[in-house]
C-alpha cells in the first residue's frame, strides 16, 4: 500500500542503454566468469546457496519459460543447468527495466506508479540475492534444502491460469524462408449459447517448433507476429450479425494476458466466433512450422453487467516522426485531452526496433505526474495492467502526454542498420508510436464514487498524495456542514464522497 501512496518522480531524461558491443563483451565475460567461478576455490563469505535461496526464486520467476518445452532458450531447472549461466543471469536480472532484462518486464522502479497486476519482476531483494550469490562463487549448498520440484503440462502455460473456455484455430503453416504474410484466417467458433462477459483473455501460439534446435529470441520460436481480432455473433445460416462485433486487445508475440477492469468486462456474444477481421501477420522463423492460435477466455459469472464504457484515447503519432540515423535520444511526443473523467486500466507502449523507453504523464492544472515509465525491448510486447488501487483516475480536461525515447544508434541491437533515417510506417523496419492501453470513460457520479473508494481503500490522510489521482486530495470545497438542503441537490455518490472526504 505504501508504494501506491508514494512520491511522484519526474521523468528521467538520460537513457542508459548499453552499447551492443559492450553488451556482447559483458555477456562473454559473464559466461567466462561463471565458468571460472565453478572451477575455482573462492571461499564464500555469505550463506546464500543455490538450493536454499536461489532455486526458489528461479522456480517462482523463471522456469515457467526456462524449462524443456518452454519459451526460454535454455532450461534453468537444476543446478547443473543454472550454474553455467550464473554470471549471465546476474547480468540480465540486473538490467531491471532496460532491453534484455529478465524476466521480460520493464517498469522503472523509481518512477511513477509501481503496482501492476501479474507483475513477474524480481524484487530488489531477489536481484540483490542473485548478485550476491554469484559474486560469492554461486555455491550449490545442500540438495536437501531444495524446494519441491515443479511439474508442468507439456507446452506453453496459460499465464493467467486455467481459462474457462479454450478455442483453437485451424492449422496455420509457414515454410522456412517464406516471405511475411498478412491476411485473414478462418473464423474460430466459440461454444457460448448466451451473452457472457469476460474478465480476462489470453492468446497463445502452440506450434511444432523443436525448441532444442532453436536458441534465439522469442521471434525465432513463433510465426504469428500479431493478430488484430474481435468476437462477433453469427446467425444460424452462418452470416455475421450486424453491430455485434466486439473488438479485443491486439494479440502480439510475448504478450501478457489482458485483464479487464472488474467493472468493464467485455461482451462475448452468444454464438460468437473469433474473427481475425483486421489481419494477422505471419513471419517465417527459419524452419517449416505448423501452428495453432489458442484463445483462453476467463468469464464473469452469469448475470454480470459492466458499468463502464471503454473509451479509446488516441495517443501516439503516425506521421511526424523523424529519427536521424545514429541518433540516441530522439524524443517523440503526443498529447490528448480527456473529454470525460477517465480511469486508465492499462498502459501499453507500442514502438518498433528503435524504441527504448516510453513514459505516460498526466497534466491537470498545475499537476504534472508521471504515471508510468517503462523500458522497451522489441523482442517483447508487454501490456502493463494497473492494480485496482493504482489505476489513474483523471478528471475531464486532463492532458495525457506520451513520450517515446528512440535509440537509433549502434547501441540498440534491434536496429538493423543505424545509418538509416527512420520514419513512420507499418512494417517492422519502419516505426510506430502508440499507447495501446485501455481507458474507461466514467460519469461524474462514477468518478466521485471511485475517488471515495480509493481514499477509503488506501486509508489516505490529507497529507498523502496519490500518483494518478489529482482530485483525490483536493482541498475541501464543499460546505463544512452538509445540511439536508445541500444534500437534496447532491447525488448519493457526491454525498458519500463528501462524507469520506471529511
Ligand atoms: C516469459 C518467458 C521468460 C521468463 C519468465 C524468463 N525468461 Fe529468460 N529468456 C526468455 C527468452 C525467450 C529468452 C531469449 C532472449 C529474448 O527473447 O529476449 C531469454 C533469455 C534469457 C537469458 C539469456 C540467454 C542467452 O544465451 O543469451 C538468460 C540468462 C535468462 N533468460 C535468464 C532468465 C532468468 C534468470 C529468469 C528469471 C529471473 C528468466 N530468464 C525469466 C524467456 C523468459
Amino acid at each position: 500500500m505504501s508504494s501506491a501512496v508514494g512520491k511522484i518522480f519526474r521523468n528521467k531524461t538520460n537513457l542508459e542503454v548499453m552499447r551492443c558491443a559492450e553488451m556482447n563483451i559483458l555477456k562473454q565475460v559473464a559466461v567466462l566468469f561463471s565458468g571460472f567461478l565453478f572451477s575455482s576455490f573462492l571461499s564464500a563469505d555469505t550463506d546464500l546457496t543455490f538450493h536454499k535461496d536461489i532455486q526458489p526464486i528461479i522456480q517462482e520467476k523463471c522456469v515457467n519459460c526456462h524449462r524443456v518445452g518452454g519459451a526460454g532458450p535454455m532450461p534453468l531447472v537444476s543446478f547443473e543447468e543454472v550454474s553455467p549461466f550464473a554470471g549471465l543471469i546476474m547480468y540480465k536480472t540486473g538490467l531491471k527495466d532496460k532491453a534484455g532484462a529478465m524476466p521480460p518486464y520493464y517498469i522503472e522502479r523509481d518512477n511513477g506508479i509501481q503496482d501492476y497486476k501479474s507483475n513477474p519482476s524480481l524484487s530488489e531483494e531477489q536481484i540483490a540475492m542473485i548478485a550476491e550469490w554469484v559474486e560469492n562463487g554461486a555455491p550449490r549448498g545442500n540438495p536437501q534444502d531444495a524446494p519441491e520440484a515443479l511439474t508442468f503440462e507439456d507446452g506453453p502455460v496459460w499465464r493467467g491460469g486455467a481459462p474457462d473456455i479454450v478455442v483453437r484455430s485451424a492449422p496455420i503453416v509457414m515454410k522456412a524462408g517464406q516471405p511475411d504474410w498478412w491476411g485473414v484466417i478462418p473464423d474460430i467458433e466459440i461454444p457460448v449459447d448466451e451473452d457472457r462477459y469476460i474478465r480476462s483473455v489470453e492468446v497463445r501460439e502452440v506450434n511444432d517448433v523443436d525448441r532444442s534446435e532453436i536458441s534465439t529470441s522469442v521471434g525465432g520460436q513463433f510465426i504469428v507476429h500479431h493478430m488484430q481480432w474481435a468476437v462477433q455473433s453469427f446467425d444460424g445460416d452462418g452470416n455475421p450479425i450486424e453491430d455485434s462485433l466486439v473488438n479485443m486487445p491486439i494479440h502480439e508475440l510475448g504478450r501478457m494476458p489482458d485483464i479487464f477492469d472488474p467493472k468493464a468486462g467485455r461482451l462475448l456474444p452468444a454464438n460468437a466466433r473469433a474473427v481475425s477481421n483486421n489481419t494477422i501477420h505471419l513471419h517465417s522463423n527459419g524452419v517449416d512450422t505448423t501452428a495453432f492460435i489458442e484463445i483462453g477466455f476467463y468469464l464473469h459469472p452469469k448475470g454480470y453487467e459492466p458499468e463502464y464504457d471503454i473509451s479509446r484515447v488516441s495517443l501516439g503519432d503516425g506521421i511526424n516522426m523523424s529519427i536521424p540515423g545514429g541518433s540516441k535520444d530522439t524524443e517523440l511526443h503526443s498529447y490528448a485531452v480527456l473529454k470525460k473523467p477517465t480511469k486508465i486500466t492499462a498502459f501499453e507502449p507500442h514502438l518498433h526496433g528503435p524504441g527504448a523507453r516510453m513514459c505516460l504523464e498526466a497534466i491537470w492544472g498545475a499537476n504534472i505526474e508521471t504515471l508510468s515509465c517503462v523500458g522497451y525491448d522489441h523482442n517483447w510486447v508487454i501490456n502493463y495492467t494497473y492494480d485496482d488501487h493504482s489505476q489513474p483516475l483523471l478528471p475531464a480536461g486532463t492532458i495525457l502526454h506520451a513520450t517515446a525515447y528512440m535509440d537509433n544508434s549502434q547501441a540498440n541491437p534491434s536496429v538493423p542498420d543505424p545509418r538509416n533515417w527512420q520514419g513512420a510506417g507499418n512494417r517492422s523496419v519502419t516505426n510506430m508510436f502508440i499507447d495501446l492501453g485501455i481507458q474507461l470513460e466514467m460519469t461524474d457520479d462514477q468518478f466521485f464514487e471511485e475517488m471515495a473508494a480509493r481514499r477509503e481503500m488506501l486509508n489516505l490522510s490529507k497529507n498523502d498524495s496519490v500518483p494518478g489521482c489529482p482530485l483525490c486530495m483536493m482541498p475541501i470545497v464543499n460546505p463544512l456542514v452538509l445540511t439536508e438542503a445541500d444534500k437534496e441537490s447532491m447525488t448519493p455518490a457526491e454525498i458519500k464522497y463528501w462524507e469520506v472526504k471529511k
